[in-house]
């Protein structure tokens, strides 16, 4: 509980916009894959699942709906776009949360560049290398929550807890594009 309490105060804090790094308005950086740390997970790679977001190590196939993946960051719209780290194409490109008040859904991929209030596709920024959305009133915030997927251990969704809801098995992870260190 502890953990939580901690982390809960850690999730939400404010900052100017201009902390976030600026550049031209076309360029794209390509970011890598992202990780998620929390309770229970040191660093698992977030991965493509059919066009859903998943966290875990999961085996490499040749179905064309399992990848690792790399994201790379649009600034003109601050979204981000994933390519498969094997030779499958993927279903959809554009990273996505819901943002929806009370939403507690999987982050995924959709081939819409359009936004909604509730998907949205645009918003994204690093704070140095923990991956931050961006509020309409201009605050960072780190919504991230692993989910564990009812038969397998290790396995979790990437969830958007907008609310940042307790739950009994889902944990608040940070997402950093920095895998762990090798031991
Ligand atoms: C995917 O490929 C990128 C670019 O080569 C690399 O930085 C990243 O570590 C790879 N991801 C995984 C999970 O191996
Ligand atoms: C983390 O792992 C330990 C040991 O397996 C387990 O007792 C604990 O419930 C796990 N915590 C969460 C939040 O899953
Ligand atoms: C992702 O990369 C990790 C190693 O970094 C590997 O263990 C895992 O099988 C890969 N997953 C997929 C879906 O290729
Ligand atoms: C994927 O395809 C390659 C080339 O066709 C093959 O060598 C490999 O065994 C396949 N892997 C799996 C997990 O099916
Ligand atoms: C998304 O775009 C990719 C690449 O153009 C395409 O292969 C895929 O079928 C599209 N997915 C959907 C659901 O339209
Ligand atoms: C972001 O901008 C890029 C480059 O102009 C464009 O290809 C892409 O469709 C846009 N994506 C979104 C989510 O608006
Ligand atoms: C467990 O895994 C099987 C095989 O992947 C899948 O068909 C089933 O829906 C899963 N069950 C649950 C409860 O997730």
């Amino acid at each position: 509980m502890m953990f939580h309490a901690l982390s809960i105060c850690a999730l939400a804090f404010v900052a100017s916009a201009a902390i976030v790094r600026t550049r031209a308005d076309d360029d794209t950086t390509e970011l890598g894959s992202f990780y998620a740390y929390g309770q229970n997970l040191s660093g698992l790679p977030i991965f493509f699942n059919h066009a859903i977001a998943y966290i875990g190590y999961e085996a490499s196939s040749n179905a064309s709906t399992v990848a690792n993946i790399t994201f790379t960051e649009q600034s003109a719209n601050s979204s981000l776009t994933v390519t498969p780290n094997n030779t499958v194409s993927l279903s959809a490109s554009n990273f996505y949360i819901n943002r929806e008040a009370g939403a507690f859904s999987t982050a995924g991929f959709t081939n819409a560049s359009t936004s909604s209030d509730s998907v949205t596709t645009t918003g994204f920024a690093l704070y140095g290398s923990q991956l931050v959305w961006i509020s309409d009133a201009g605050e960072l915030e780190q919504k991230w929550w692993a989910v564990p997927t009812a038969n397998k251990t290790n396995l979790y969704t990437l969830n958007w807890n907008v609310e940042n809801v307790l739950s009994e098995s889902a944990v608040p992870v940070v997402v950093k594009n920095k895998a762990p260190a090798s031991t």
